[in-house]
Protein backbone atom coordinates (compact mmCIF):
# COMPACT_ATOMS: atom_id res chain seq x y z
CA UNK A 1 0.00 0.00 0.00
CA UNK A 2 1.15 3.13 -0.61
CA UNK A 3 1.85 5.07 2.56
CA UNK A 4 2.24 8.95 3.17
CA UNK A 5 5.31 8.89 4.71
CA UNK A 6 6.99 5.68 2.21
CA UNK A 7 9.60 6.56 0.00
CA UNK A 8 11.53 4.10 -2.69
CA UNK A 9 14.96 4.13 -1.06
CA UNK A 10 13.58 2.93 2.82
CA UNK A 11 15.53 -0.33 1.99
CA UNK A 12 16.72 -2.30 4.94
CA UNK A 13 20.33 -1.60 6.11
CA UNK A 14 20.17 -3.59 9.14
CA UNK A 15 17.75 -6.20 7.29
CA UNK A 16 19.23 -9.15 5.32
CA UNK A 17 16.81 -8.32 2.23
CA UNK A 18 14.23 -6.13 1.31
CA UNK A 19 12.07 -6.91 -1.66
CA UNK A 20 9.67 -4.37 -3.02
CA UNK A 21 6.84 -5.73 -5.56
CA UNK A 22 5.26 -2.57 -5.14
CA UNK A 23 1.90 -4.69 -4.38
CA UNK A 24 -1.50 -2.83 -6.00
CA UNK A 25 -0.37 0.72 -6.82
CA UNK A 26 -0.76 0.90 -10.52
CA UNK A 27 -3.83 -1.42 -10.25
CA UNK A 28 -5.80 0.28 -7.10
CA UNK A 29 -7.86 2.72 -9.06
CA UNK A 30 -9.31 -0.05 -11.15
CA UNK A 31 -10.26 -2.27 -8.65
CA UNK A 32 -11.81 0.50 -6.24
CA UNK A 33 -13.53 2.14 -9.35
CA UNK A 34 -15.00 -1.62 -10.33
CA UNK A 35 -15.84 -2.54 -6.74
CA UNK A 36 -18.01 1.01 -6.36
CA UNK A 37 -19.55 0.53 -9.68
CA UNK A 38 -21.09 -3.04 -8.51
CA UNK A 39 -23.88 -3.96 -7.08
CA UNK A 40 -23.95 -4.02 -4.21
CA UNK A 41 -20.67 -1.80 -3.49
CA UNK A 42 -17.50 -3.55 -2.11
CA UNK A 43 -14.06 -3.14 -1.78
CA UNK A 44 -10.95 -4.95 -1.13
CA UNK A 45 -10.06 -4.70 2.64
CA UNK A 46 -6.50 -4.84 1.40
CA UNK A 47 -7.00 -1.26 1.20
CA UNK A 48 -7.50 -0.88 4.76
CA UNK A 49 -4.03 -0.79 5.49
CA UNK A 50 -2.02 2.37 5.08
CA UNK A 51 -0.31 3.57 7.38
CA UNK A 52 -2.78 4.46 10.24
CA UNK A 53 -4.64 1.81 8.89
CA UNK A 54 -2.05 -0.62 9.87
CA UNK A 55 -2.18 1.45 13.32
CA UNK A 56 -5.55 0.98 13.64
CA UNK A 57 -5.24 -2.72 13.07
CA UNK A 58 -3.12 -2.88 15.76
CA UNK A 59 -5.20 -1.07 18.80
CA UNK A 60 -8.20 -3.20 17.83
CA UNK A 61 -6.04 -6.32 19.20
CA UNK A 62 -6.08 -4.38 22.27
CA UNK A 63 -9.57 -3.56 22.57
CA UNK A 64 -11.09 -5.89 25.15
CA UNK A 65 -14.25 -7.19 23.06
CA UNK A 66 -11.46 -8.66 20.00
CA UNK A 67 -10.83 -11.99 21.74
CA UNK A 68 -8.39 -12.65 18.62
CA UNK A 69 -5.19 -11.28 19.44
CA UNK A 70 -5.01 -11.98 22.91
CA UNK A 71 -6.23 -15.50 22.60
CA UNK A 72 -3.65 -16.83 19.80
CA UNK A 73 -0.94 -15.56 21.73
CA UNK A 74 -2.04 -17.14 24.86
CA UNK A 75 -2.26 -20.37 22.78
CA UNK A 76 0.83 -19.87 21.12
CA UNK A 77 2.84 -19.25 24.50
CA UNK A 78 1.33 -22.70 25.62
CA UNK A 79 2.32 -24.63 22.74
CA UNK A 80 6.23 -23.50 22.40
CA UNK A 81 7.78 -26.00 23.31
CA UNK A 82 5.06 -28.87 21.44
CA UNK A 83 6.12 -26.55 18.26
CA UNK A 84 9.86 -26.25 18.39
CA UNK A 85 9.56 -30.29 18.86
CA UNK A 86 7.67 -30.98 15.99
CA UNK A 87 9.34 -28.07 13.75
CA UNK A 88 12.80 -28.77 14.59
CA UNK A 89 15.98 -26.70 14.53
CA UNK A 90 16.92 -24.20 12.10
CA UNK A 91 13.76 -23.29 10.24
CA UNK A 92 13.23 -20.72 7.79
CA UNK A 93 10.06 -18.71 8.65
CA UNK A 94 7.88 -16.68 6.31
CA UNK A 95 5.19 -14.75 7.92
CA UNK A 96 2.01 -13.95 5.62
CA UNK A 97 0.34 -10.53 6.90
CA UNK A 98 2.97 -10.51 9.31
CA UNK A 99 1.56 -6.44 10.43
CA UNK A 100 3.39 -5.60 13.34
CA UNK A 101 5.50 -8.99 14.19
CA UNK A 102 3.66 -9.13 17.91
CA UNK A 103 3.21 -12.88 17.54
CA UNK A 104 6.44 -14.03 15.87
CA UNK A 105 8.12 -13.14 19.22
CA UNK A 106 6.52 -15.87 20.79
CA UNK A 107 7.12 -18.07 18.02
CA UNK A 108 10.78 -16.92 17.38
CA UNK A 109 10.75 -17.36 21.10
CA UNK A 110 9.83 -21.36 21.31
CA UNK A 111 11.78 -22.24 17.88
CA UNK A 112 15.27 -23.80 17.94
CA UNK A 113 18.23 -21.89 16.31
CA UNK A 114 15.70 -20.52 13.61
CA UNK A 115 17.68 -20.36 10.52
CA UNK A 116 15.74 -16.88 8.89
CA UNK A 117 12.79 -14.78 9.54
CA UNK A 118 10.85 -13.08 6.31
CA UNK A 119 8.07 -11.14 6.95
CA UNK A 120 5.31 -10.17 3.93
CA UNK A 121 2.91 -7.77 4.30
CA UNK A 122 1.50 -5.18 1.87
CA UNK A 123 1.44 -1.97 4.30
CA UNK A 124 4.99 -1.37 3.21
CA UNK A 125 6.15 1.30 5.66
CA UNK A 126 4.47 -0.29 8.43
CA UNK A 127 6.18 -3.72 7.21
CA UNK A 128 9.50 -2.42 8.00
CA UNK A 129 9.50 -0.42 10.75
CA UNK A 130 8.04 -3.74 12.52
CA UNK A 131 10.54 -6.04 10.90
CA UNK A 132 13.62 -2.95 11.94
CA UNK A 133 11.99 -3.31 15.42
CA UNK A 134 11.86 -7.12 15.41
CA UNK A 135 15.60 -6.64 14.41
CA UNK A 136 16.72 -4.63 16.97
CA UNK A 137 15.86 -7.25 19.25
CA UNK A 138 16.83 -10.71 17.88
CA UNK A 139 20.07 -8.88 16.48
CA UNK A 140 21.59 -12.31 15.75
CA UNK A 141 19.20 -13.54 13.39
CA UNK A 142 18.98 -12.90 9.58
CA UNK A 143 15.57 -10.80 9.10
CA UNK A 144 14.01 -10.29 5.83
CA UNK A 145 10.84 -7.72 4.56
CA UNK A 146 8.86 -8.62 1.56
CA UNK A 147 5.85 -5.84 0.74
CA UNK A 148 3.96 -7.69 -1.29
CA UNK A 149 0.19 -8.31 -1.78
CA UNK A 150 -0.01 -12.20 -1.34
CA UNK A 151 -3.21 -13.02 -3.01
CA UNK A 152 -1.46 -12.74 -6.33
CA UNK A 153 1.54 -15.28 -7.21
CA UNK A 154 4.79 -14.09 -6.21
CA UNK A 155 7.94 -15.95 -6.23
CA UNK A 156 10.74 -15.89 -3.02
CA UNK A 157 14.15 -15.88 -4.42
CA UNK A 158 15.32 -19.64 -3.34
CA UNK A 159 18.50 -18.90 -2.18
CA UNK A 160 17.80 -16.49 0.31
CA UNK A 161 16.21 -19.08 2.26
CA UNK A 162 18.51 -21.92 1.89
CA UNK A 163 18.03 -25.42 2.13
CA UNK A 164 16.06 -25.63 5.52
CA UNK A 165 12.88 -26.72 6.64
CA UNK A 166 10.35 -23.72 5.97
CA UNK A 167 7.29 -23.04 8.15
CA UNK A 168 4.73 -20.55 6.78
CA UNK A 169 3.52 -18.61 9.98
CA UNK A 170 -0.08 -16.80 8.99
CA UNK A 171 -1.74 -16.00 12.45
CA UNK A 172 -4.52 -13.73 13.18
CA UNK A 173 -7.03 -15.82 11.18
CA UNK A 174 -6.27 -13.26 8.12
CA UNK A 175 -7.51 -16.25 5.87
CA UNK A 176 -11.00 -15.62 6.82
CA UNK A 177 -11.18 -12.22 5.46
CA UNK A 178 -11.01 -14.24 1.80
CA UNK A 179 -14.07 -16.16 0.84
CA UNK A 180 -13.57 -20.00 0.93
CA UNK A 181 -12.98 -19.92 -2.81
CA UNK A 182 -10.10 -16.92 -2.98
CA UNK A 183 -8.43 -18.61 0.26
CA UNK A 184 -7.58 -21.70 -1.23
CA UNK A 185 -6.17 -19.96 -4.13
CA UNK A 186 -4.31 -17.75 -1.30
CA UNK A 187 -3.06 -21.02 0.47
CA UNK A 188 -1.93 -22.71 -2.83
CA UNK A 189 0.21 -19.42 -3.48
CA UNK A 190 1.54 -20.13 -0.02
CA UNK A 191 2.04 -24.17 -1.05
CA UNK A 192 3.69 -22.88 -3.77
CA UNK A 193 6.41 -21.39 -1.26
CA UNK A 194 6.92 -24.92 0.30
CA UNK A 195 8.44 -28.16 -0.08
CA UNK A 196 6.49 -31.34 0.85
CA UNK A 197 6.54 -31.56 4.51
CA UNK A 198 7.62 -28.39 5.21
CA UNK A 199 4.81 -26.97 7.60
CA UNK A 200 1.97 -24.20 7.76
CA UNK A 201 1.18 -22.46 11.03
CA UNK A 202 -2.50 -21.22 10.87
CA UNK A 203 -4.46 -19.22 13.11
CA UNK A 204 -8.05 -19.92 11.97
CA UNK A 205 -11.05 -18.30 14.23
CA UNK A 206 -13.84 -20.87 15.58
CA UNK A 207 -17.72 -20.37 14.93
CA UNK A 208 -19.38 -18.76 17.84
CA UNK A 209 -22.10 -17.00 19.20
CA UNK A 210 -23.29 -14.18 17.23
CA UNK A 211 -23.54 -11.73 20.28
CA UNK A 212 -19.66 -12.34 21.00
CA UNK A 213 -18.70 -11.98 17.49
CA UNK A 214 -20.90 -8.54 16.69
CA UNK A 215 -19.18 -6.99 19.90
CA UNK A 216 -15.99 -8.10 18.53
CA UNK A 217 -16.25 -6.20 15.46
CA UNK A 218 -17.98 -3.29 16.77
CA UNK A 219 -15.97 -2.12 19.98
CA UNK A 220 -17.45 0.06 22.64
CA UNK A 221 -14.27 2.42 22.18
CA UNK A 222 -15.06 2.66 18.37
CA UNK A 223 -11.45 1.76 17.34
CA UNK A 224 -13.22 -1.27 14.58
CA UNK A 225 -15.51 2.08 13.17
CA UNK A 226 -12.61 4.08 12.60
CA UNK A 227 -10.70 1.06 10.90
CA UNK A 228 -13.26 0.31 8.71
CA UNK A 229 -13.85 4.31 7.61
CA UNK A 230 -10.19 4.83 7.15
CA UNK A 231 -10.58 2.95 3.50
CA UNK A 232 -12.48 5.91 2.64
CA UNK A 233 -9.65 8.17 3.76
CA UNK A 234 -7.00 6.07 1.54
CA UNK A 235 -9.27 6.28 -1.35
CA UNK A 236 -9.64 10.22 -0.65
CA UNK A 237 -5.39 10.43 -0.23
CA UNK A 238 -3.99 7.76 -2.54
CA UNK A 239 -6.60 8.52 -5.33
CA UNK A 240 -7.45 11.88 -4.67
CA UNK A 241 -11.02 11.45 -3.99
CA UNK A 242 -13.58 13.76 -2.52
CA UNK A 243 -15.61 10.99 -0.68
CA UNK A 244 -17.27 12.93 2.27
CA UNK A 245 -16.38 10.20 4.89
CA UNK A 246 -18.45 11.93 7.48
CA UNK A 247 -21.68 11.00 5.85
CA UNK A 248 -20.78 7.43 6.56
CA UNK A 249 -21.26 4.88 9.43
CA UNK A 250 -20.05 1.51 10.41
CA UNK A 251 -21.85 -1.65 10.71
CA UNK A 252 -20.88 -5.40 11.51
CA UNK A 253 -23.09 -7.94 11.41
CA UNK A 254 -23.07 -12.20 11.34
CA UNK A 255 -24.02 -13.94 8.63
CA UNK A 256 -24.40 -17.07 10.30
CA UNK A 257 -25.39 -18.55 6.33
CA UNK A 258 -22.13 -17.86 5.30
CA UNK A 259 -20.83 -18.29 8.63
CA UNK A 260 -18.76 -15.04 8.42
CA UNK A 261 -18.77 -11.25 10.27
CA UNK A 262 -19.31 -9.08 7.68
CA UNK A 263 -18.44 -4.90 7.63
CA UNK A 264 -20.38 -2.69 5.65
CA UNK A 265 -20.07 1.28 5.71
CA UNK A 266 -23.69 2.57 5.35
CA UNK A 267 -24.63 6.08 4.00
CA UNK A 268 -26.27 8.38 6.78
CA UNK A 269 -27.31 10.49 4.08
CA UNK A 270 -27.59 10.50 0.00
CA UNK A 271 -24.01 11.15 -0.85
CA UNK A 272 -22.29 11.40 -4.21
CA UNK A 273 -18.49 12.32 -4.74
CA UNK A 274 -16.07 11.43 -7.76
CA UNK A 275 -12.45 9.11 -7.89
CA UNK A 276 -10.51 9.60 -11.15
CA UNK A 277 -12.97 11.02 -13.22
CA UNK A 278 -16.02 8.29 -12.25
CA UNK A 279 -19.30 9.45 -10.30
CA UNK A 280 -20.44 7.48 -7.73
CA UNK A 281 -23.55 8.25 -5.48
CA UNK A 282 -25.33 6.11 -2.91
CA UNK A 283 -29.12 6.90 -1.09
CA UNK A 284 -29.46 6.78 2.52
CA UNK A 285 -28.73 3.37 4.06
CA UNK A 286 -27.02 2.02 0.83
CA UNK A 287 -23.74 0.13 2.09
CA UNK A 288 -20.38 -0.83 0.98
CA UNK A 289 -19.16 -3.95 2.08
CA UNK A 290 -15.92 -3.72 3.02
CA UNK A 291 -14.25 -6.84 4.68
CA UNK A 292 -15.68 -10.74 5.43
CA UNK A 293 -14.49 -12.38 8.19
CA UNK A 294 -15.13 -16.12 8.06
CA UNK A 295 -15.33 -18.45 10.58
CA UNK A 296 -14.78 -21.79 10.55
CA UNK A 297 -15.19 -25.28 12.19
CA UNK A 298 -12.41 -28.02 12.43
CA UNK A 299 -13.29 -29.88 10.09
CA UNK A 300 -14.46 -27.26 7.42
CA UNK A 301 -11.41 -25.57 7.55
CA UNK A 302 -9.57 -28.75 6.90
CA UNK A 303 -11.41 -29.60 4.14
CA UNK A 304 -10.83 -26.24 2.77
CA UNK A 305 -7.02 -26.79 3.28
CA UNK A 306 -6.79 -29.89 1.52
CA UNK A 307 -7.76 -28.57 -1.84
CA UNK A 308 -4.71 -26.13 -1.59
CA UNK A 309 -2.22 -28.94 -0.77
CA UNK A 310 -2.25 -29.51 3.34
CA UNK A 311 -2.80 -32.18 5.37
CA UNK A 312 -3.55 -31.53 9.71
CA UNK A 313 -1.07 -32.35 11.90
CA UNK A 314 -2.17 -30.92 15.05
CA UNK A 315 -4.61 -28.46 16.26
CA UNK A 316 -4.49 -26.28 19.02
CA UNK A 317 -8.07 -24.71 20.46
CA UNK A 318 -8.25 -22.49 23.91
CA UNK A 319 -10.72 -23.49 26.74
CA UNK A 320 -13.33 -21.35 25.87
CA UNK A 321 -13.33 -22.72 21.71
CA UNK A 322 -12.70 -18.86 20.82
CA UNK A 323 -9.74 -19.87 18.56
CA UNK A 324 -7.63 -22.73 16.63
CA UNK A 325 -3.93 -22.69 15.96
CA UNK A 326 -3.05 -25.78 13.39
CA UNK A 327 -0.19 -26.97 12.70
CA UNK A 328 -0.41 -28.17 8.65
CA UNK A 329 1.94 -30.22 6.44
CA UNK A 330 2.61 -29.57 3.07
CA UNK A 331 1.46 -33.03 0.97
N1 LIG B 1 -0.53 -10.97 11.61
C1 LIG B 1 -0.94 -9.82 12.40
C2 LIG B 1 -1.68 -8.78 11.55
C3 LIG B 1 -3.02 -9.22 11.03
S1 LIG B 1 -3.82 -7.86 10.19
C4 LIG B 1 -1.78 -10.28 13.55
O1 LIG B 1 -2.16 -11.44 13.55
O2 LIG B 1 -2.07 -9.50 14.44
C5 LIG B 1 -3.65 -8.40 8.53
C6 LIG B 1 -2.30 -8.07 7.95
O3 LIG B 1 -2.26 -8.59 6.63
C7 LIG B 1 -2.03 -6.57 7.86
O4 LIG B 1 -0.74 -6.31 8.33
C8 LIG B 1 -2.19 -6.25 6.38
O5 LIG B 1 -1.36 -5.18 5.95
C9 LIG B 1 -1.82 -7.58 5.74
N2 LIG B 1 -2.51 -7.83 4.48
C10 LIG B 1 -3.84 -7.75 4.24
N3 LIG B 1 -4.13 -8.09 2.97
C11 LIG B 1 -2.93 -8.39 2.41
C12 LIG B 1 -2.54 -8.82 1.10
N4 LIG B 1 -3.46 -9.02 0.15
N5 LIG B 1 -1.24 -9.06 0.85
C13 LIG B 1 -0.28 -8.86 1.83
N6 LIG B 1 -0.59 -8.45 3.08
C14 LIG B 1 -1.90 -8.22 3.36
C1 LIG C 1 -6.90 -9.06 9.93
N1 LIG C 1 -8.17 -9.71 10.15
C2 LIG C 1 -8.03 -11.12 10.46
C3 LIG C 1 -9.07 -9.01 11.10
C4 LIG C 1 -10.36 -9.84 11.30
O1 LIG C 1 -10.65 -10.16 12.45
O2 LIG C 1 -11.02 -10.17 10.32
C5 LIG C 1 -9.39 -7.62 10.61
C6 LIG C 1 -10.42 -6.94 11.46
N2 LIG C 1 -11.50 -6.36 11.02
C7 LIG C 1 -12.17 -5.85 12.02
N3 LIG C 1 -11.55 -6.13 13.14
C8 LIG C 1 -10.41 -6.81 12.82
Amino acid sequence: MTDAASSPDQAGDDLAFFIDLEPQDSDMMAEVVEGLSATPKGLSPKYFYDQRGSELFDRITMVPEYYVGRTEIALLRQIGAELAADIGPDATVIEYGSGASVKIRTLLDALEKPHLYAGVDISRTFLLESCRALKADYPDLPIGAICADFTRPFEIPAELFGDHWRLAFFPGSTIGNFTPDQAVDVLKAIRSELRPDDSLLIGVDLKKDRDVLERAYDDSQGVTAAFNLNVLHVINRVLQADIPVENFSHRAVYNEDKGRVEMHLVATEAVSFTIGGHDFSLEKGETIHTENSHKYSEEEFNALAARAGFKPHRIWIDDNRLFSVRLMRAV
